[in-house]
């Protein structure tokens, strides 16, 4: 890529509205060390030495397109009415994000905890609620983003619930502007007949299954395509890039050259994707400009945001 297309973009990308519509996460760090064996059990002992909290799943999208500097976002999901939800909004008011969310009487706050020893993970603990949102509520919050008259829409699953055939129906029959999604391969049947869809191999892999293709993706990826009823395709294959398909295929090599953390490589690849596609309409200039900002995500720790001063040093660095 040239730099003035770059610039050309995130010029662009200052006069664009994207709302983000999805399963909001929050990523809990819990840092310390292990010294000693408790006396009570086989089992070692983690002391604390710091807590951090990361807004991930849908927010973490947001989050993407405020670094880039997308003039205006709207995140629509929901939380529980609980100390979680409540943290969630605050990492988005401080980073002045826009949002309106269900909050459930009764269901949690997706919460994801690492326990960190030494750069280690140690341990996992999830809390969370995957009951399907109601179709009052997607109706709620569907009326907020009809309100807001979005440029496009990213829908961002991570199966906790607010993505449902219902919301899919409407999508589809009831938004003009393109929409982007970022699935899970259980709910497919809901994005059929949207505009583009960003599987990792996996998540591809397991979308094809319930279509019985088999074969490489190479083969397959255009009739799932077509199965779909999908404008575009945009599969992510982790350090190989990604592959663009409508009629045909084209790759797209990866560009990071330190690999540190690909947590949430895939949240920078649909915002930065679609804020690109809206602005240029061009789908080459958008799959390298994405694998240009998912390759510097990579190359930092932690889910992360890429910004246009990095964009713009990478590409530097490369001529
Ligand atoms: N090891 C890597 N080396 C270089 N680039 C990478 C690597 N892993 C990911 N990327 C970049 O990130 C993009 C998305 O990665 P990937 O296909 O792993 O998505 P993903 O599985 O949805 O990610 P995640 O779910 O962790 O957010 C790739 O298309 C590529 O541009
Ligand atoms: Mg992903």
């Amino acid at each position: 890529m040239v730099k003035n297309q770059i610039e050309n973009l995130l010029r662009k990308f200052k006069n664009l509205k994207i709302a983000v519509i999805g399963d909001l996460i929050l990523d809990k760090y819990i840092f310390g060390k292990v010294e000693r064996i408790s006396p009570e059990a086989p089992v070692p002992i983690f002391e604390i030495e710091r807590e951090e909290f990361r807004a991930g799943g849908a927010a973490n999208v947001a989050l993407n397109l405020k670094s880039l500097e997308v003039g205006e976002i709207l995140l629509l999901g929901r939380v529980g009415k609980d100390s979680e939800g409540e943290i969630l909004k605050e990492i988005l008011r401080q980073r002045k994000i826009e949002f309106y969310l269900i909050e459930s009487e009764k269901l949690p706050t997706t919460r994801k905890t690492r326990v960190v020893a030494k750069s280690q993970q140690l341990l996992r603990i999830d809390r969370e609620s995957k009951e399907p949102l109601k179709e009052k509520e997607t109706e709620n919050l569907f009326t907020v983003l009809k309100e807001f008259d979005p440029d496009a829409v990213i829908v961002s699953d991570y199966a906790k619930g607010v993505i449902t055939k219902y919301l899919g129906d409407l999508l589809r029959k009831k938004i003009e502007v393109p929409t982007f999604v970022d699935p899970r391969p259980q709910n497919y049947l809901s994005y059929r007949g949207l505009f583009c869809m960003t599987p990792n191999l996996k998540e591809f892999s397991e979308i094809a299954k319930y279509f019985s293709l088999q074969g490489s993706y190479i083969e397959t990826a255009p009739i799932l395509r077509e199965k779909m009823k999908l404008d575009t395709l945009v599969v992510t294959l982790s350090e190989k890039g990604l592959a663009l398909v409508r009629e045909d295929i084209k790759h797209f090599p990866a560009t990071a050259r330190e690999v540190y953390d690909v947590t949430g490589a895939g949240d920078t690849v649909i915002a930065s994707l679609t804020a690109s596609y809206i602005a240029s309409k061009d789908w080459i200039i958008s799959c390298k400009f994405a694998n240009l900002c998912a390759g510097i995500a990579v190359s930092k720790l932690g889910t992360s945001q890429v910004h246009p001063e990095e964009i713009l040093q990478t590409l530097d660095s490369n001529l």
